[in-house]
């Protein structure tokens, strides 16, 4: 087997896992353990704990791989892997009841950097839907057991778009003026409120693209490959790669249209 097969192998098993635990303490109550950046940017005891197991995992499994979590932050490792995880990407859904949220895990090579990164394998399984997104460096994107592809083409009435807001309300000004640059090639916005699961829902056609300022490396590493695997780009502007400045994912002419948008 290849280190991509063997890590993907292992980023679904804990993914599972990890996703039950968390479906299991939802249907148990929701606490919120704390705010972070902004009174709105909430953490759950779930988000904690859940990034625990994942953790833990990881460690038995291979102890000498690198960690970035968004819980608990980054620590180095003796491999050239390192592991990139959101233990809940969607927790205001979460906390709300609603059932849009995905454990996001993915397995890289070089640091855990999307300017530098190689990104090996990625699994987003969101338990609230059932559903489980896989991918590994050039073996293409799954969902379950199917292929997945990006939109082939946009129709006459535009793309279908998913974009997000920041938590700040001081960038929410900022969020809809790049919304109001994109419009014009839409035809309808949606707003998932997770992040790893727009990406997923480019990478099987369900969005024809997603685009968001304020991302984090663990919101896109397994989301961004699902993507790639599937046929699209996932970038940020300038030719530059996904940042806080902006991500973009979409199939590549529409990549393109919405990067000419955003900065004209
Ligand atoms: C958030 C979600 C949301 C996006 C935010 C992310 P979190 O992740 O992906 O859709 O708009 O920018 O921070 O906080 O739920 O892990
Ligand atoms: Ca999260």
């Amino acid at each position: 087997m290849s280190l991509e097969t063997d890590v993907l192998a292992l980023a679904v098993e804990i993914a599972r896992e990890a996703g039950e635990l968390a479906h299991r303490r939802r249907s148990e109550g929701v606490a919120i353990a704390a705010t972070k950046s902004a009174v709105a940017d909430i953490v759950t005891e779930a988000d904690r704990e859940v990034e625990a197991l994942i953790r833990d995992r990881l460690a038995a499994a291979r102890p000498g791989d690198g960690f970035l979590g968004e819980e608990s932050g980054a620590a180095g490792g003796t491999t050239d892997v390192t592991w990139v995880v959101d233990p809940i990407d969607g927790t205001v859904n979460y906390a709300y009841g609603l059932p849009t949220y995905a454990v996001s895990v993915a397995a890289v090579a070089g640091d855990p950097d999307p300017g530098t990164w190689t990104a090996l394998a990625g699994a987003v399984f969101a338990p609230g839907l059932g559903e489980l997104f896989t991918a590994a460096r050039g073996e293409g994107a799954r969902l379950g057991g199917r292929r997945l592809a990006v939109a082939s083409e946009v129709g006459a009435a535009g793309a279908l778009v998913a974009t997000g807001f920041g938590y700040d309300p001081a960038t929410h000004a900022g969020d809809l003026e790049r919304l109001a640059r994109v419009m014009p090639l839409a035809r309808d916005i949606r707003r998932i409120g997770a992040a790893s699961v727009d990406l997923c829902y480019v990478a099987a056609g369900r969005l024809d693209a997603y685009f968001e300022r304020g991302i984090n490396p663990w919101d896109h590493a397994a989301g961004g490959l699902i993507v790639q695997e599937a046929g699209g780009l996932i970038g940020g502007l300038s030719g530059g790669p996904p940042s806080r400045e902006m991500t973009i994912a979409a199939p590549p002419a529409l990549f393109e249209a919405i990067e000419r948008a955003l900065t004209a």
